[in-house]
């Protein structure tokens, strides 16, 4: 079973057919930089040519980078306001000639990494963070997405966390890895404090370079770079594009997790088969 997947960014907007049961790019994937302003009248261009570029007809998932309620834009913050209140589904399904479901993006990269990736077997509490043109979070309890939570916007000293902590601050300020890393130290610590998680994964462009900040940290949680790199967003969009019982006509079974992020089935630790 096939699905296509978009990620929806403030500097770039990116997708591919995905492999629901492998959680792979059927194809490699296409890249368009984001208009800017990135209005919706500008973006539905872009989203459309990226979904005819492959020819795709069906449904298509899409990560969103704003609170996503109902399929509706309730924030706004590295794409332009005049999202606010646009029904994000409506515009990109009349854009694209495709149904398309939506999601915030870094519950999107998070669902991704729980099902496919290095947070498959993880329980208790999971915060994945994205670094990237903001900070974007996903927090799952026992493999259960609370979504919307927004954690890359918790002020520390007065100031919203990722304009100092998200890797476009770290290309913005032309910032050493050590400076940085001290910066991101004390996000990372400030969450810990705050939830107490068990598993920290970390996503987003920076997630890349890990190596180069990682082992700086000096947290108490496990803290653990993402599996599905740049490509967790896609992976994670079209997830969300599938079904509980698959498409009809489709007889291929749903993926893990497939039913909307509640399949517990596949997700408890030793439950019996
Ligand atoms: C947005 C989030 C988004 C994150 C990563 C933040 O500025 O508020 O919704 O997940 O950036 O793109």
């Amino acid at each position: 079973m096939q699905r296509f997947g978009i990620d929806i960014g403030g500097t770039g907007i990116k997708g591919a057919p995905v492999d629901i049961a492998r959680g792979e790019l059927a194809e490699p994937r296409w890249r368009i930089l984001t208009p800017q302003p990135a209005t919706p009248e500008a973006m539905a261009g872009p989203v459309a040519d990226l979904v005819k570029h492959f020819g795709w007809q069906g449904p298509v998932g899409a990560a969103f980078p704003a609170v996503i309620k109902n399929g509706v834009a309730r924030s706004a913050a590295n794409v332009d306001q005049a999202w606010i209140g646009t029904d994000v589904s409506a515009a990109l399904s009349t854009a694209t000639g495709c149904p398309v479901t939506v999601l915030n993006d870094a519950d999107a990269a998070g669902v991704a990494e729980m099902t496919y990736g290095v947070g498959r077997d993880a329980r208790g509490l999971v915060i994945l963070c994205t670094l990237g043109t903001g900070i974007g979070s996903a927090m799952f309890l026992n493999g259960e997405l609370v979504p919307n939570t927004e954690l890359g916007h918790l002020e520390i000293d007065g100031v919203d966390a990722e304009l100092r902590a998200s890797d476009a601050a770290r290309d913005r300020e032309g910032l050493s890895w050590s400076h940085y890393s001290r910066r991101l130290d004390r996000y990372l610590q400030t969450l810990e404090k705050l939830f107490s998680p068990d598993l920290f994964i970390i996503g987003g462009g920076a997630s890349k370079k890990s190596e180069k900040f990682l082992p700086r940290l000096n947290l108490q949680t496990q803290t653990i770079p993402a599996a599905l790199l740049n490509n967790a967003g896609i992976v994670g969009a079209a997830l969300a594009a599938v079904p509980a019982t698959g498409a009809p006509g489709d007889d291929s079974p749903p993926p893990p997790g497939a039913d909307g992020f509640h399949d517990q089935e596949v997700r408890l630790a030793g439950a019996p088969a």
